[in-house]
């Protein structure tokens, strides 16, 4: 509920790539909707030195680059008042008084505040640390919200210790943990499509679907990150996270209500249904791999094991799930940018008419994430004028029809607006982050001390063959890449 009182938005961080690129478009597009409360500043605060005007200056050559609006100079010009920088360590308790100081200053009565982690994780504990020794963190009459970035530990140990050490100071109702693609409309949507309609859900189980596969597949390498993401692989930036939060949606039974811990606790059960795999499992189970030439990146260690692509096969044990593959893949350097979800159906019981190959081509619903949104539903139909030949067919959605190109805000955008509003229903649950951990733990430590062979793959590719022959052992094929008829 609004208490009407003033609020600040703290970014740490604030001169760094996810600020100018996607924070502060975010929060300008939600001021031109007029979404964004009455008395707001956003407070830069980094080791950077920048003045007021440089950091606008700065964050308006970002918004021109990178936002999907179109600049308007009026909007920017009464927008950009709002943008004030504070130079500062993030180890330094006299820094953060004086960030103390300058708040109050600012809230002569109270205010509300959004703390933001926009920094590399290793500062987190700290920061959170020194805003709770400077008093920052108590709430008043107005409330004190911290959002922390990915990635939120590097396996199960270091997340819960993270865990711990902000539940010194923080009530985990103050706790956003981001995940942008909950964030993503496409991915909200899963769930209107799922529990709006009556047409998904009677076929939503193991007595219809066949398995599901769910692949996040991205054109762009490493880029400018590569010395951080040499140390962290495509399980803990991807899987941890976005894919398995995908599957949880894809998984969950209906929640009691929308209420952000009735939906959570849905996601948890499912992530407490999935039993972590075996060592002796992971071979068989898994595939990494990383794209040709990745060692020779710059900033890259020239031996590096570090997988730029994996394919998991999962399996929920529950009543609606048992026996259900779910197939997660996910790779850098890969021919197209493109995230979906195909739920594939089992073949009719009986085949009434012939066929070539005396089997059918399976119905499948395909969720597109992106870069095309949409769905589409394949099924079979009569090929006109034979006597019973069958092809598949299509059945199309996409959101640029039905909602117009520019309808899909930025994830970012929602994220921010339900930190304002207080709903943390998009955002992940301690338990959720740990139990996730818990999945992928395994995984990681048998590839580790059992040395499985890291296979390679061209890039431009869709990824090594080793992943085809994950699913050829269950005899299996992924989908067409673009979901459509082969
Ligand atoms: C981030 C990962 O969380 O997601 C990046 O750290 C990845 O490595 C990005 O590129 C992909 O996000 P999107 O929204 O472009 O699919």
């Amino acid at each position: 509920m609004d208490n009407g009182l003033p609020i600040s938005i703290v970014i740490f961080g604030a001169s760094g790539d996810l600020a100018q690129r996607k924070l502060v478009p975010s929060l300008f597009n939600l001021y031109r909707k007029g979404r964004m409360p009455k008395q707001f500043h956003i407070v830069g605060y980094g080791n950077t030195a920048f003045s007021d005007e440089g950091f606008r200056a700065h964050l308006e050559e970002g918004i021109r680059k990178f936002a999907s609006f179109e600049f308007n100079e009026e909007e920017w010009d009464t927008f950009a008042p709002h943008l004030v920088y504070q130079q500062g360590r993030y180890s330094d308790l006299a820094d953060f008084k004086n960030l103390a100081g300058f708040l109050k200053n600012w809230e002569p009565d109270s205010g509300n505040r959004i703390y933001y982690m926009a920094t590399p994780p290793g500062v987190f504990p700290n920061i959170v640390d020194l805003l709770g020794l400077t008093g920052q963190l108590t709430e008043n009459a107005g409330w004190r919200r911290v959002v922390i970035e990915k990635p939120f530990g590097m396996d199960l140990a270091s997340a819960r210790s993270l865990n711990e050490q902000i539940h010194k100071t923080l009530n985990e109702r103050q706790i956003y943990r981001i995940d942008h693609y909950l964030g993503k409309e496409t991915v909200q949507n899963i769930l209107v499509t799922r529990f709006a309609n009556t047409i998904f859900e009677p076929l939503w189980n193991r007595n219809y679907i066949d398995h599901v596969e769910i692949t996040v597949a991205e054109q762009v390498g490493v880029e400018h990150r590569a010395r951080f993401y040499d140390n962290v692989g495509v399980v803990r930036d991807m899987f941890q996270n976005h894919l398995l939060q995908l599957l949880t949606l894809v998984a969950m039974e209906p929640p009691a209500s929308f209420e952000a811990n009735a939906l959570r606790n849905e996601k948890v059960k499912v992530l407490n249904s999935m039993r972590p795999m075996k060592a002796e499992e992971v071979a068989r189970r898994t595939v990494r791999a990383q794209y040709k030439g990745y060692r020779e990146e710059e900033g890259v260690n020239p031996e590096s094991m570090t997988p730029t692509f994996a394919a998991v096969r999962m399996q929920i044990d529950n009543w609606r799930w048992q026996g259900v593959p779910f197939y997660l893949r996910s790779g850098k350097r890969l021919k197209e940018k493109l995230s979906q979800i195909t739920i594939e159906f089992k073949e009719p019981p009986h085949m009434l008419f012939p066929s070539k190959d005396d089997r059918l081509t399976p119905n499948m619903l395909v969720l597109y994430l992106q870069p095309d949104e949409g769905i589409h539903w394949r099924f079979e139909a009569k090929v006109p004028d034979t006597i019973a030949d069958m092809r598949s067919v299509d059945m199309e959605f996409h959101y640029a029809d039905s909602f117009g190109k520019t309808a899909i805000p930025e994830a970012y955008e929602r994220l921010l607006l339900d930190t304002i509003t207080g709903d943390a229903s998009l955002f992940t649950r301690a338990d959720e982050v740990e139990t996730a951990w818990g999945l992928i733990d395994p995984i990681l430590e048998a590839w580790e001390s059992q040395d499985q062979p890291l296979a390679f793959y061209e890039p431009g590719s869709w990824g090594p063959i080793e992943a085809d022959d994950l699913l050829a052992r269950d005899k299996r094929k992924w989908s067409t890449w673009d979901g459509r008829v082969e």
